[in-house]
């Protein structure tokens, strides 16, 4: 019936897929299938918790409170081949799509191959790296406020920085413009962008990708750089020392200093959260400089 709202259902005691696959479970959690029923979740006034793939979040042990909103359901993609815009929904899987515009010929969005993420999430937190970042792509972005009111943002709106989009609400679709281009060249792109990937990064592990954000220095530190430049957190985890440490269950890749990983059985969150807290301590006490977390901690209550 046109203008009726479904509601969604809500479940209880679900668990919480994440690529670190260790932590809790939600109290209650929802799969909402339209931005009504997006909308519906943030007008019930309840504490939400948004959902993608879980790529890029670490769930306490003992699980959270509050309503998760599991966007995981709104997947759909469309996709104009000649004028090269095409629209996402928020749980489309990243690499997902970039395999979908590659194939098209549409590039721009393949220097972001094996990054993990979903798009609401990738957008949410402008996901990039050595090669580029979504915001480079993003056109405009519908997101649901915290009024429930549903809204379009047009990309000059967006104030996008490093790994921020400063958008407040939950992203449910995001539109990008695309370079009309050669499939060939855009697989060989995100090929190689994959490559260079698997070169430095442990992508097979239990992790959620990159665990810091690269700093950017508020003082000069000798043979690392001035003060003002952007230096990636994994080489100073690696300077620190870091690199193979174990702390219980978890422990920081021989590959890539930056990705934490949780034990493929019996992994704990907590161990993860302590081990992120003495990776932090350790390059404090080397170059006097502080990490911030790029992964999502979810605990009760906060
Ligand atoms: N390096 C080390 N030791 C390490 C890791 C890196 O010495 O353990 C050195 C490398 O040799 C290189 C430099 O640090 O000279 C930069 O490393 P890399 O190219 O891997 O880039 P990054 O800045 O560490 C960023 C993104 C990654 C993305 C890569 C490549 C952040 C926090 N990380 O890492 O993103 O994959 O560029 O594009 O911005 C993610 O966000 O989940 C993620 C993995």
């Amino acid at each position: 019936m046109s203008g009726t709202v479904t509601t969604p259902t809500i479940i209880e005691n679900a668990p919480i897929e994440t690529w670190f696959g260790v932590g809790g479970r939600a109290d209650r959690l929802v799969r909402p299938e339209s931005v009504e029923e997006v909308a519906w979740c943030v007008r019930s006034g309840e504490r939400l918790r948004v959902l993608g793939e879980g790529a890029n979040l670490l769930v306490h042990d003992d699980g959270v409170d509050g309503l998760v909103v599991d966007l995981g359901e709104m997947k759909s993609v469309r996709l104009d081949a000649e004028s090269g815009l095409v629209s996402a929904q928020a749980g489309v899987d990243l690499r997902h799509l970039i395999n979908k515009t590659a194939r098209a010929g549409l590039a721009g969005i393949e220097v972001l191959a094996g990054i993990p993420a979903t798009v609401g999430g990738a957008v949410f937190m402008n996901a990039g790296g050595r090669f580029g970042s979504i915001a480079d792509v993003v056109r405009s972005v519908e997101v649901v406020r915290p009024s429930g009111a549903v809204e379009r943002l047009d990309r000059e709106s967006i104030a996008f920085g490093y790994r921020s989009s400063g958008i407040v609400g939950i992203i449910t679709e995001a539109e990008f413009a695309l370079e009309v281009g050669d499939a060939a060249a855009c697989l060989e792109r995100r090929n190689a962008c994959m490559a260079y990937k698997r070169d430095s990064q442990p992508l097979d592990g239990r992790s959620a990708g990159c665990c810091f954000k690269n700093p950017t220095l508020v003082h000069g530190v000798e043979g690392v750089g001035e003060a003002g430049q952007r230096v990636s957190a994994g080489m100073l985890i690696d300077r620190a020392g870091c690199k193979g440490l174990r702390h219980g269950l978890a422990s920081v890749s021989t590959a890539h200093a930056n990705f934490l990983l949780a034990d493929r059985y019996g992994g704990r969150a907590a161990d993860v959260i302590e081990l992120m807290e003495i990776v932090v301590h350790r390059v404090q006490e080397t170059f006097g400089v502080t990490l911030e977390r790029e992964v999502v901690v979810w605990e009760r209550g906060r």
